[in-house]
């Protein structure tokens, strides 16, 4: 649609050009054909989480410290997967303005719809859990469950800090060196997936893990192939952006993957100590968490790859 009210149509054959970025191409050109492979597991691989065995879960059977604490877990993991979607849906936005091809916007199109996807299953675990869904609001009912509420109100603090940064950087940056700072996410993500679907004695758990990891095992290869593509021409100063945002992804991350650095996150004093205190109820409610030594190996491993 024409911004001016003027009506030129009757003057000239054809309209001048239209000013770019334009927010839509009217080209389906397809280059990097690997994503290709990309999209079309993912179109086989949707799945919803209100379809998982959700009648074989009896919260019942856990105490109230358990419950908290696994609900604590999914909580953790949401300030991350709730603010996934909005984060790949401005991705998304971005490939449509940068007239991306066109398996490119397929592919963040999927990562947007499979994150939403996680958020969902963090909202249901948490809901069931607790019989209330919304962790901020609700009333604890132990004395770790009021502790692990006081981290959930830094995390979501912390995370809401990031979003910013995010908002302001992609206006700023080509796609190439915004995909860095989802690198070490979707790395990290795939691997603590495997794990935890095949330690949780919990069906649903298992069964939602599962999906989720293979979600993220398809993002991680998207973010791959297009680093793969774009990386090599890339200039010296983006060059030393990536290095820094995938470090900023890396610290971001390590909330979930470890435990969050105290210098990235801003946490009070007792907060790992009460994050250590709910995974130990977790665990000994067959709820798979990496032990702390095993968390660490994991992050020196992720380490040597950067
Ligand atoms: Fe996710
Ligand atoms: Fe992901």
């Amino acid at each position: 649609m024409a911004s001016s009210k003027e009506k030129i149509a009757g003057t000239m054959e054809f309209p001048p050009p239209t000013p770019q970025p334009n927010v839509y191409p009217l080209s389906w050109e397809n280059v990097t054909m690997k994503l290709q492979e990309v999209w079309e597991a993912s179109q086989r691989e949707y799945w919803d989480p209100e379809k998982l065995p959700w009648d074989t879960f009896d919260v019942s059977k856990y105490t109230w410290e358990q419950r908290e604490s696994i609900a604590y877990w999914w909580t953790l993991l949401s300030v991350f997967d709730a603010s996934a979607p909005p984060v790949f849906a401005s991705a998304l936005i971005k490939t449509y303005e940068m007239h991306e091809e066109d398996v490119v916007r397929r592919c963040f199109f999927s990562v947007t719809r499979d994150e939403q996807n996680h958020e969902q299953m963090c909202g249901l675990a948490i809901t069931k859990l607790l019989e209330h869904p919304d962790p901020l609001t609700y009333e604890p009912k132990t004395d770790i469950g009021r502790r692990l509420q006081k981290n959930t109100k830094w995390l979501y603090y912390n995370g809401g800090r990031y979003w910013e940064g995010f908002k302001n950087a992609v206006p700023k940056y080509s796609l190439a060196v915004l995909f860095s700072s989802f690198l070490m996410g979707e790395i990290a993500a795939a691997t603590i997936f495997h794990q935890m679907s095949a330690g949780c004695s919990e069906l649903v758990f298992k069964e939602g893990f599962k999906k989720i990891g293979m979600d993220e095992g398809r993002h991680m290869a998207i973010v791959l192939t297009l680093m793969e593509r774009d990386y090599p021409k890339l200039a010296q100063e983006d060059k030393e952006v990536i290095t820094k945002q995938i470090r900023a992804g890396y610290l971001f991350l390590s909330a979930v993957l470890f435990e969050p650095p105290m210098e990235f996150w801003d946490i009070p004093e007792d907060f790992i100590e009460n994050q250590r205190e709910g995974e130990k109820y977790a665990r000994e409610a067959g709820f798979f968490i990496p032990e702390y030594e095993d968390k660490k190996r994991e992050l020196e491993k992720k380490l040597c790859l950067t």
